[in-house]
C-alpha cells in the first residue's frame, strides 16, 4: 500500500503548493491579476495529475505489453478509497478557487449600480458598424471616439453597449472582456496598475469591417488624465 499512500500524499502536496504558491508577477490590472493567479494555481495541480497518469500509463504498457488477455484486479477497498478521496479534495480545491475569481467584482460585475463612494471613472463603450464611441458620462459626456483614457491606480467602470448590432468589446492585457449589446448596457469594473497603452479588439463578428474596429486604452498617472480631462471639457 505503500504507492497510493505515496500517490495520495503527492497529490495533497501539490493542493498545498497551489494554495501557497501566488506568482508575484506585476500584472496590468486587478482583473488579468486574478484570472492569471488562478491559472497559475490550477497548473500546479494539472501537471502533477497529468504526470502521475502518464507515468502508470505507461508502466502499465510496458509491463504488460506480453499479456495475451486482459485479467480483472482484484478487489483493493484502499485503492477505490484512496482515489476517490484524493479525486474529491482535488475538485473541492478547483471549485474554491475557481468560485473566488469568479464571483470576484472585477471578474464578474454583478448589476449596473456603480459605487460612488469609492470614487470611479466611468466610460461608456458604445459600439456601432464599425468603430466605437467612447463617453464619459460623468464628465459632461463627451466623447472621444475609439480612445479611451484612464488614471492608474483607480477604479474604472465600463458600461458597454452598442447601437445596431452584437459587437464585443475585449482587451486582452487587461483582461476585460464583455459583449456590446444593442437595448441593454453590461458593465465591468477593474482597476489598471500599470501604465501604457493597450490595444482593444471587437470580438463579435459584426460585418465587413469587423477586422477594423480596433480602440485602445491608455492609462495615465491620476495627474495625467486630469489635465487630459480639462483639455477635452474646454474643447468642448
Ligand atoms: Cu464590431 Cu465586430
Amino acid at each position: 500500500m505503500r504507492k497510493t499512500r505515496f500517490a495520495l500524499a503527492s497529490l495533497l502536496a501539490a493542493v498545498v503548493m497551489a494554495l501557497v504558491a501566488t506568482p508575484a508577477a506585476a500584472q496590468a490590472s486587478t482583473t488579468s491579476e486574478l484570472i492569471n493567479q488562478l491559472n497559475g494555481k490550477l497548473l500546479y495541480v494539472a501537471i502533477p495529475i497529468t504526470v502521475l497518469v502518464e507515468v502508470i500509463l505507461l508502466y502499465t504498457v510496458i509491463k504488460f505489453r506480453n499479456s495475451e488477455r486482459a485479467l480483472p484486479t482484484k478487489e483493493n477497498r484502499r485503492l477505490e478509497i484512496t482515489w476517490t478521496i484524493a479525486t474529491a479534495i482535488i475538485l473541492l480545491f478547483v471549485g474554491v478557487a475557481s468560485y473566488g475569481v469568479l464571483a470576484n467584482e472585477d471578474v464578474t460585475y454583478q448589476g449596473n449600480e456603480i459605487d460612488a463612494a469609492e470614487d470611479p471613472v466611468v466610460v461608456t463603450a458604445e459600439a456601432y458598424q464599425w468603430g466605437w464611441n467612447m463617453y464619459y458620462p460623468e464628465e459632461g459626456n463627451f466623447t472621444t471616439g475609439n480612445e479611451i483614457v484612464i488614471p492608474k491606480d483607480r477604479p474604472v467602470y465600463f458600461q458597454v453597449t452598442a447601437t445596431d448590432v452584437i459587437h464585443g468589446f475585449h482587451v486582452p492585457e487587461l483582461a476585460l472582456k464583455q459583449d456590446a449589446m444593442p437595448g441593454s448596457t453590461n458593465t465591468i469594473r477593474t482597476v489598471a496598475n500599470e501604465e501604457g497603452t493597450y490595444q482593444g479588439y471587437c470580438t463579435e463578428y459584426c460585418g465587413v469591417a469587423h477586422s477594423q474596429m480596433y480602440f485602445t486604452v491608455e492609462v495615465v498617472s491620476e495627474e495625467e488624465y486630469q489635465n487630459w480631462l480639462d483639455e477635452q471639457q474646454s474643447s468642448e
